[in-house]
């Protein structure tokens, strides 16, 4: 899986967004250990706070299904009918990331188009981050 492929999904899974109060637009494509990849968009709620993060949504997809090792996730996002702006994961996006992820290796691709976009390491979004071997 290449990272242009990777991000293509992600734009392909942002057309599922449910968005009827942002209007913000967010896919998400998970990559797996094992070549396996999961799409997720966010899905808002009327009641606002039970909205579910695109990443969080394809987390929660594949650790569902049985996955818990993931070696990257391509992120696009745009207010619905602009071009697609560089956007970061949310902290609690991230905190999910620590759960299930390396932070020295897990990336995180934040794209524009799938030849334009930014890779992150988990470390460097979330320094001194707490995670399962911190208990
Ligand atoms: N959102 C995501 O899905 N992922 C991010 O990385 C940032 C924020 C969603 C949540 C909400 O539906 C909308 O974008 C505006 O915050």
């Amino acid at each position: 899986m290449t990272d242009r492929e990777l991000i293509l999904h992600a734009i392909e899974a942002r057309k599922n967004a449910y968005t009827p109060y942002s209007h913000f637009q967010v896919g998400a494509a998970l990559l797996a250990e094992d070549g396996t990849v999961y799409l997720g968009c966010n899905i808002e709620n009327a009641a606002y706070t039970p909205t579910n993060c695109a990443e969080r949504t394809a987390f929660f997809k594949a650790v569902s299904e049985g996955k818990r090792r993931f070696s990257a996730i391509a992120i696009v996002a745009a207010p619905e009918g602009k071009p697609l702006q560089k956007t970061a994961p949310c902290g609690v996006c991230r905190q999910v990331m620590m759960e299930f992820c390396n932070p020295d290796t897990f990336r995180i691709l934040m794209a524009v188009s799938p030849e334009e976009y930014t890779v992150y390491t988990l470390g460097q979004l979330m320094p001194e981050g707490f995670g399962p071997d911190n208990l």
